[in-house]
């Protein structure tokens, strides 16, 4: 069995659709799971990650990079709050946005921060999806290491984390509230529509140009005319206008027009 038809295979068996990451990366990660395996043989892994859910799991974190902390870069969640969202919000009533490939829940507890304290007036609902469950299910619990909190300030800390005796940060219970968790694989599943503002930064890397091409197409549909598309630090999205999209700022896109 060679790379490609193991692909085929767990998309056959699991759904997972790998055909959409990467080669090289993805191919360089999965050759050192193996070899942590001792396996050299794609059909010898696949018939373990079938039998075994604890290497299947072990698989999927490999393959899905769960990194994220909050206000990841934090001076473009400053230009989120500062100069995108007010525009945005004026006049709405109602706010719906999409953490797409939340991980473990700190991207859209970070959103839900700046909703309650910039603008306590408006309802805002925040759909938070991922791929793999076991990140969502931490991300329900919101309870954190003290690593992932260093860029919150000492006000919002005091006003939205408790620490706990183990020495965790705990999420209060109002922001998740707001917020729901639930599985969504990007490249297999249906898109929600009718969003104010889509969150999706740092996953597309892993993916191919044709596949990034697909998904930011995809936002363009599950965004309101003028709603806004908010990518990775590290994310250009250099053919926006073909996809639908005007320049708003370095890593906002706005939608301009629904497309065909
Ligand atoms: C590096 S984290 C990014 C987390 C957060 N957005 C941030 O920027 O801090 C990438 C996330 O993408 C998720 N992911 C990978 N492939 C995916 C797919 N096909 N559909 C949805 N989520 C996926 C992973 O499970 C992982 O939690």
């Amino acid at each position: 069995m060679d790379f490609q038809e193991f692909k085929e295979a767990i998309y056959k068996k699991k759904g997972i659709n790998l055909s959409g990451y990467k080669e090289k990366q993805l191919k360089r990660r999965i050759e050192s799971l193996m070899n942590t395996y001792g396996l050299k043989d794609f059909r010898e892994f696949l018939q373990a990650l079938l039998k075994d859910k604890a290497k299947w799991e072990t698989f999927l974190d490999k393959v899905t990079i769960n990194v994220s902390e909050f206000f990841r870069n934090p001076e473009i969640f400053e230009k989120l709050e500062r100069d995108v969202l007010p525009k945005l919000v004026e006049g709405k009533r109602r706010f719906k946005i999409w953490s797409a490939a939340c991980s473990n829940g700190a991207e859209p507890y970070s959103l839900a921060i700046i909703m309650e304290e910039r603008f306590p007036a408006v309802q805002y609902k925040i759909t938070a999806t991922d791929i793999d469950e076991n990140i969502l299910n931490a991300a329900k619990q919101g309870v954190y290491e003290e690593r992932l909190i260093k860029n919150v300030s000492p006000q919002r800390l005091k006003k939205y984390f408790k620490l706990e005796p183990s020495g965790l940060y705990s999420i209060a219970p109002e922001l998740k509230k707001h917020i729901t968790f639930k599985r969504h694989d990007l490249l297999v599943d249906r898109y929600d529509t009718d969003f104010d503002l889509i969150v999706c930064r740092n996953v597309n890397i892993y993916f191919t140009r044709e596949t990034q091409d697909k998904i930011y197409r995809n936002m363009n549909r599950s965004l309101k005319v003028g709603g806004v598309l908010f990518v990775g630090a590290t994310e250009n999205i250099m053919n926006y206008r073909e996809l639908g999209f005007d320049k708003l700022y370095h890593w906002f896109y706005i939608k301009k027009d629904h497309l065909s």
